[in-house]
């Protein structure tokens, strides 16, 4: 069986409180692109093993754990648990999406590991037993156990309202060439006082509206990802003045992302931040 595990964009994200738990209450609007890696399982009799393709981005291939502490590894053994089984799976990834990158490249490829291996083992668990899995595992995964196009997720980013999208978007996603770490993002954060509403961002998305999307997009955790990074920063102001556009975050970062007019506008803006130095993604179409 081979699945696309897709990375998401956040074109909304306010942090509404600090919980008991540590973790941040989130409300944040994640979409999810065509930009993919490319996942193979095949049935083992009991033995669970992951191995990275050779046809995986260069830059992915370093510090991609291929044991236990890597979450598809940990998804896998979570659904053995859940469904009280020992039957096993050869899992191959060919990896594109950077990671530390913001666009849950990781909780991605998680999701996709518990919706390939329900089918592959014929479990037939329904979808909300593979969410209540999923919410065990990270905040970013449920988003992809949902498999819609757009959501609101609220909660600490576990629970998904799917929203509605008209029209395709075309972005322009960058990074420097350093991560960041989540955490030492949230760690930065000064809490809000005034909350930023999501109003204006749904209604661009329901109507297919590119120049509203760009002017509402927001992300409360750009100032403290900016203060953790350096490099990201100056990307931000590198790109801005290069393009005198927007220039957008992804989750707590590092991608950064230009919302293009149209996908010719996007191709241009691909050539054009080409030679910035910076490391261009790619054109993510949603
Ligand atoms: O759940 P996930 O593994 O994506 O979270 C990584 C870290 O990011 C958490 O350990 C926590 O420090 C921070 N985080 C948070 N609030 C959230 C999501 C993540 O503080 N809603």
């Amino acid at each position: 069986m081979t699945l696309n595990s897709y990375a998401k964009l956040n074109v909304f994200l306010e942090v509404l409180k600090k919980r008991e738990d540590g973790f941040h209450e989130l409300e944040t609007i994640m979409l999810r692109t065509q930009f993919c890696d490319k996942m193979h399982f095949r049935a083992r009799a009991d033995q669970l093993t992951l191995q990275i393709s050779e046809l995986s981005r260069p830059a992915s291939l370093a510090n991609f754990p291929l044991d236990e502490s890597n979450l598809i590894l940990k998804a896998a053994e979570a659904l053995r648990a859940h469904a009280h089984t020992n039957l096993g799976a050869e899992i191959t990834i060919q990896k594109r999406i950077p990671a530390e990158a913001g666009l849950a490249g990781g909780s991605s490829n998680a999701a996709t590991t518990l919706l390939a291996l329900n089918e592959l083992w014929q479990l037939k668990l329904p979808t909300e037993e593979l969410h209540s899995i999923a919410a065990t595992l990270g905040s970013d995964i449920n988003f992809f156990v949902e498999d819609c196009r757009a959501a609101v997720c609220r909660g600490r980013g576990e629970l998904v309202e799917p929203v509605a999208v008209s029209g395709s978007f075309y972005f322009v996603a960058l990074r420097p060439a350093t991560g960041n770490s989540t955490p030492a993002v949230f760690s930065q954060l000064t809490l809000p006082t005034v909350l930023a509403s999501s109003c204006d961002v749904l209604k661009a998305l329901e109507t297919g509206d590119v120049r509203q999307l760009d002017e509402t997009a927001f992300n409360r955790l750009t100032v403290p990802a900016s203060e953790v990074n350096s490099e990201m920063k100056c990307l931000m102001s590198d790109i801005a003045a290069m393009t005198g556009r927007r220039v957008h975050m992804s989750g707590s970062g590092s991608t950064c992302f230009l919302i293009a007019k149209s996908e010719r506008d996007a191709e241009v803006l691909v050539t054009l931040v080409g030679s910035s130095g910076y490391e261009v993604i790619g054109l993510l179409r949603v």
